[in-house]
Parts: C-alpha cells; sequence; structure tokens
C-alpha cells in the first residue's frame, strides 16, 4: 500500500456531504482505499479514506475562541467550531490575529455600545472575547508604539457583513482618538457620518444583501502625534453604473432615489416627483418597498447626516434635483422624428419629462433633446452632426444618466473630503479597506467581473501577506513547521491580467 491509513475502525471522522457541507461519524469498515462511516445523523457512507478528516473529539462543546488552538485546522474543524459559537450568539472568533465574523442577521446592540469600547480600551488582546475593538485597538496602539501607519482590511463574499464590521472599527477609532468636542462638528463625528451618505448614494438592495455596497472604499483615518484625529480621507473605488439605468428583480437601484420619492409633499413638490413607482429605472423590479427599511425616515436622516459631513440646504437640494432629474431622464421615451433615421421624444409624457429633466438640470430643454437625439463627431478639427434613431436616442440618454450619476457620487465624496480636510502634518494613519464582496449570478456583468477580480486580488494579498508572515515568524523562532495548504488564486489573477 501506498499510504498507510490514519483510520482505523473506530476512528472519529469528517467526511463530506451534499446537504450539510460535512457531517462526522465513526470508521466501521477498513476496505483497502474505502472506509465505511457509521455517521451520527444515522447515515452510513462508504468514501474514499483520502476525503476524509480526522475529528477531534475532545474539543470543547461550546468552541475555542482563537482556532490555532484547534487540534485540526482543516475545513470542517474550523466550520464546526465557527457553528458551535455561533449557537452561542459567540459571532466573532479569532485565528490568531485574524478576526473572522459571522453575520448574526440581527441587531446585537449590547456588542458595541461605549461600554464595551470602554473595555476593549487598552485590553491585551486576546484577553477579551473576540471583537472588532479589539483588532481595532490592536491597530492603534501598534500605530502610537511603533509609529508606522496600519491597516485593517474586511473581506468576504457579499452579505458577510464587511460593512457592518468596517463601521465598527471606524466606531472604534473614533471613539479612542475623538478630541474634545471644539466648536461646529467634530472630525471623528464626521467620518462617522460619512458612512450613511455615502451608503445612501452607493449601497442597494441586491438578491443577496439589503444593503449592498456596490463601490469600494478604502477610509484613511489620519493622527496626530497624540494619537488623535486630525484628518481623513476616504478613497472610493467603480461604482457600478449599470444600476442606475438597469435592475432586475427583486433588486432594487440606489437607496437615494427610493427615499426621494418618499420624502415630505414639499420636497416632492420642489423636486417634481411622484411615487417611485411611476419611474422606469425603479419600476422595472418589482420591488420597491424594502422590509424594514423605511425610505422616507432615512431621507430625513440622509439629509442630517449630509449636513454634518458640511453640505449646505441649497447643495443638498442641488444634490436631489439632480437625482430627480435622471429618473424624469429614465422615463423620456423616443419615436421617429421629423428627418429619415432622427428621433424625437414619443409623445406629451415624454416631452414633459424632458422638460422636467432640463428644468431640475437648470439647462435648456431644447439642447437636452438633441443632446439625446444627435451625435456630435469630431473629425479633423470639424464636427459633424449625425441623428440617431430612437433605439440610439434612448442609449444615449441611458449613458447620461449613468455618467451624471457616477460624476455627483464623486462629487459627494470631494465635499465630504473637503470638509472633513486632511492633515499635511499627519505622519500615522489607519486604513480600513471595504469592498463590495464576491457574487456569482445566473448571468454576471462586466461590471460583476471587475467587483469579482477586486475580490481575487485581496485575497491574493491576504495568501501573500499571512502566509508569508507566518512562515517569517515560525522561522524566526525556529519552530518546526510544515508548509500550509492553502488555495493559491494566482492562476485566476494571471489569467485575466497578463495581456
Ligand atoms: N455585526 C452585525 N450585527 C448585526 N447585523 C449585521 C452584522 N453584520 C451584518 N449584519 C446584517 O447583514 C447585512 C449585510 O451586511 P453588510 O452590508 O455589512 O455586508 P457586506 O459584506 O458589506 O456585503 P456587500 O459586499 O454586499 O456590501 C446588514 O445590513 C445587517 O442587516
Ligand atoms: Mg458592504
Amino acid at each position: 500500500s501506498k499510504t498507510k491509513s490514519r483510520f482505523v475502525v473506530g476512528s472519529h471522522v469528517w467526511i463530506e456531504d451534499a446537504d450539510e457541507a460535512w457531517m462526522d461519524g465513526q470508521v466501521e469498515e477498513v476496505n483497502g482505499e474505502d472506509l465505511v462511516i457509521n455517521c451520527t445523523n444515522g447515515k452510513k457512507a462508504t468514501v474514499n479514506l483520502s476525503t476524509a478528516f480526522p475529528k477531534d473529539t475532545e474539543s470543547p462543546r461550546g468552541g475555542v475562541e482563537d482556532m490555532t488552538r484547534l487540534a485540526y485546522l482543516h475545513e470542517p474543524g474550523v466550520l464546526q467550531n465557527l457553528k458551535s459559537r455561533y449557537a452561542l450568539n459567540e459571532i466573532y472568533t479569532y485565528t490568531g490575529n485574524i478576526l473572522i465574523a459571522v453575520n448574526p442577521f440581527q441587531r446585537l446592540p449590547h456588542l458595541y455600545n461605549n461600554h464595551m469600547m470602554g473595555i476593549y480600551k487598552g485590553a491585551e488582546f486576546g484577553e477579551l472575547s473576540p471583537h472588532p475593538f479589539a483588532i481595532t485597538d490592536r491597530a492603534y496602539r501598534l500605530m502610537i508604539n511603533d509609529r508606522i501607519s496600519q491597516a485593517i482590511l474586511v473581506s468576504g463574499e457579499s452579505g458577510a457583513g464587511k460593512t457592518e464590521s468596517t463601521k465598527s472599527l471606524m466606531q472604534y477609532l473614533a471613539f479612542m482618538g475623538g478630541k474634545a468636542k471644539a466648536e461646529g462638528r467634530s472630525v471623528q463625528e464626521q467620518i462617522l457620518e460619512s458612512n450613511p451618505v455615502l451608503e445612501a448614494f452607493g449601497n442597494a438592495k441586491t438578491v443577496r444583501n439589503n444593503n449592498s455596497s456596490r463601490f469600494g472604499k478604502f477610509v484613511e483615518i489620519q493622527f496626530d502625534q497624540y494619537g488623535k484625529i486630525s484628518g481623513a480621507a476616504i478613497r472610493t473605488y467603480l461604482l457600478e453604473r449599470s444600476r442606475v439605468c438597469q435592475i432586475s428583480d427583486p433588486e432594487r437601484n440606489y437607496h437615494c432615489f427610493y427615499m426621494l420619492c418618499a420624502s415630505p409633499p414639499e420636497d416632492r413638490d420642489k423636486f417634481k416627483v411622484g411615487e417611485a413607482k411611476t419611474f422606469h429605472y425603479l419600476n422595472q423590479s418589482n420591488c420597491i418597498d424594502l422590509n424594514g427599511f423605511d425610505d422616507s425616515k432615512e431621507y430625513i436622516e440622509t439629509r442630517r447626516a449630509m449636513g454634518i459631513v458640511g453640505m449646505s440646504n441649497d447643495e443638498q437640494d442641488a444634490i436631489f434635483k439632480v437625482v430627480a432629474a435622471i429618473l424624469h431622464l429614465g422615463n423620456i421615451e423616443f419615436g421617429e422624428g421629423s428627418e429619415p433615421d432622427s428621433s424625437a421624444p414619443k409623445d406629451d409624457k415624454s416631452k414633459f419629462h424632458l422638460k422636467t429633466a432640463a428644468e431640475l438640470f437648470m439647462c435648456d430643454a431644447k439642447g437636452l433633446e438633441e443632446s439625446l437625439c444627435k451625435r456630435v463627431m469630431a473629425t479633423r478639427g470639424e464636427s459633424i452632426t449625425k441623428n440617431l434613431d430612437a433605439k440610439g436616442a434612448a442609449l444615449s440618454r441611458d449613458a447620461l444618466s449613468r455618467i451624471v450619476y457616477s460624476r455627483l457620487f464623486d462629487w459627494l465624496v470631494n465635499k465630504i473630503n473637503s470638509s472633513i480636510g486632511q492633515d499635511p502634518d499627519s505622519k500615522i494613519l489607519i486604513g480600513v479597506l471595504d469592498i463590495y464582496g464576491f457574487e456569482s449570478f445566473k448571468t454576471n456583468s462586466f461590471e460583476q467581473f471587475c467587483i469579482n477580480l477586486t475580490n481575487e486580488k485581496l485575497q491574493q494579498h491576504f495568501n501573500q501577506h499571512v502566509f508569508k508572515m507566518e512562515q517569517e515568524e515560525y522561522t524566526k523562532e525556529e519552530i518546526d513547521w510544515s508548509y500550509i495548504q492553502f488555495v493559491d488564486n494566482q492562476e485566476i489573477l494571471d489569467l485575466i491580467e497578463k495581456v
């Protein structure tokens, strides 16, 4: 025989299961390469011994706080540990200095209050239950003691809880580094309030997550020599644009559109909007209302947060006018124009939406119509104007909506950055990365492809960093170690990036 089996009759094992991922049992028979397993759940299975994993029968029922203490760090062992802890509402678990969070899908406010932050402040890492505050406390202290900037990366698939975790990291940084309130808004308050603003304009309901981030974000929080927050910079990456014009059941467009349509009557008058279901960009999907999400309350909340991050009332109105204009643009339909192969707004209804969009954009209606129904091509110093047919005009309408929305988003980010302000003298900072998580649907758009590639890149960074770091540590401490097997995704990156 090639290898002597690790298993004998009576060994406790984990084997794969189509329904439950993993099931445990005991070896009843060993027949060459095959094991006959008597499973705890009553099933009987015959498997190749290479697919079975040893089960630790002595691991505590409630799991362990740090998975490096597990006898076996294989997939079933790790998952079993997370599951036992989750059953006791322990959603956080360490693997060394990595924190794993399992989405509780319920509010656990007692975990994140001021009292909790106080407990974690200055506590030795690993002394208290695993928590994002502990990770942040460690990063903060490393930054202060070693004068080296730190970064906390949050990864996981869509709906895993990255954005919620990021918010508790930021909350703790604000707690540790917050300055006593001077006049006006404090920097830490502005940093925290940038979250609801960016979520209103950059998050949407998807199949996987009612509040899915549709952009990537890296927040740099800068500190002065006393360890107090002195500035911040928010960098965002690649907002998903296609969503502005195209959504499918049961998804939604960006939250801000529904908030606007649920705003108080005087605001709806001002922005010339009616019910959400009257707009093409929103009613392509049957999902208008979101369970547990009150759009009219969120509207008020978003405007309050916009005020805190330094947007005047007039600026807020201007922003929502652009949002409203996009909705009206989406309701313009095109028919045949007077010239051959040309186009024009189809009927009075479309003319009304064109006029309203122009009013909201504060531009000339005729000019707007021409920009949609004609295409200007520049050739060797001259420009030629060409008519577009109805289909072409609809495409240019959607292109305009997408570009205007993404510029609006960029404007918001710049505005937040300039009102929070950067500290040119800051030498230490903590960066927090929160991206859009991996997703795979029946059909995936090019933007989905980019999102997934970003996730692969982050995974590669994680692999290299974690495994390289650990390896160096072992070598330094002269520990006899064997290579840890991990799935290296470099080939996937090469396939896409190596031209
Ligand atoms: N720690 C938590 N406490 C309470 N609820 C949570 C927690 N983490 C996640 N959730 C719930 O799960 C939902 C999805 O989490 P979140 O938006 O953070 O996912 P994500 O990883 O950022 O996903 P995406 O990649 O789509 O942006 C939240 O809206 C919230 O309802
Ligand atoms: Mg998110």
